[in-house]
């Protein structure tokens, strides 16, 4: 890679609001970097979906972030659609690099005492091969609580990161996990840690809750580092630099959760625009 494409952007998508959870943690740890986000809010959620079609989405948007954006690598920041496209995804962008996520059932089994894990994914996570494969790797040991979350994407989407109805939402889900006497939980999709506080709120300090975020950004730190891919920190104009945040969907709704999910600073630099699809 040339010194001038090592500059290019890294490309970020999510089926929506859900993968600014690790996006959050990326303008601090790779400052020299700049960041194209795609949310695909318009089309979520992607949990219910066909695989065919969050393959399709996913497919569109990283072509997109190839090649108009230019990015010299991608994170899916999207439990979902890593368990539904990751595979098709590197098998068609074989010289990028691609980071993808899945539930932190390894960690959780790991962290356990009382061997009883709650996994809270939606649909599309649980009923994936990735999925029954990392059960089969790590869950024999433990007994696990599943819960699709119904609905709580969507709020999520809608912007509810601390109202009466999202508490409502969550009531239905955590307590019946403690109830079964779950003392780690894993949150197994990249909306939910954005509302981390609120299920903490109803756990207290019985059960630790595990966010695959930082491990992902920490992962997509070594590729960059291990494919010389890293922009240059030392050239100060690189510093502080612009990010992009795209949407197929509702932009003030964006806007609003932007100025919850980052810091001041950050968010000064944070240009968010339309992102729109070809529909045939
Ligand atoms: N944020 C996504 C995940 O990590 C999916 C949410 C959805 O669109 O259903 O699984």
């Amino acid at each position: 890679m040339s010194p001038s494409e090592t500059q290019h952007p890294i490309g970020i998508f999510d089926s929506g609001l859900g993968g600014l959870s690790v996006f959050r943690l990326l303008p601090d740890l790779l400052p020299a970097e700049r960041f194209v986000y795609v949310a695909d809010s318009g089309r979520a959620p992607y949990g219910p979906r066909s695989n065919a079609e969050i393959i399709a989405f996913s497919e569109q948007i990283v072509e997109y972030l190839v090649e108009v954006e230019n990015c010299k690598a991608i994170v899916i920041a999207c439990n979902t659609a890593t368990a539904a496209a990751a595979k098709v995804l590197r098998k068609r962008n074989p010289t990028i690099p691609i980071v993808g996520m899945e539930p932190a059932v390894k960690p959780a089994a790991q962290a356990t005492v009382t061997g009883k894990v709650g996994v809270m994914a939606t649909a599309g996570t649980f009923g994936s091969e990735k999925y029954a494969e990392l059960m089969s790797q790590y869950g024999r040991d433990i007994e696990v609580f599943e819960d699709p979350c119904v609905g709580l994407v969507s709020l999520i989407e809608e912007g509810e990161l601390k109202s009466v109805r999202l508490s409502a939402k969550l009531e239905t889900i955590v307590p019946p996990m403690i109830e079964a006497g779950v003392d780690t939980i894993v949150l197994g999709c990249t909306h939910f840690p954005l509302v981390e506080e609120a299920i903490a709120e109803i756990t207290g300090k019985l059960v630790t809750l595990v966010n695959p975020a930082p491990a992902v950004a920490r992962q997509l730190v070594r590729v960059l580092e291990a494919q010389n891919l890293l922009a240059d920190a030392g050239d100060s104009i690189l510093k502080h630099r612009n990010h992009s945040v795209m949407t197929s969907g509702n932009m003030e709704r964006l806007k609003r959760v932007l100025t919850e999910v980052f810091d001041p600073e950050t968010h000064k630099r944070l240009l968010v625009s339309a992102y729109t699809f070809d529909t045939d």
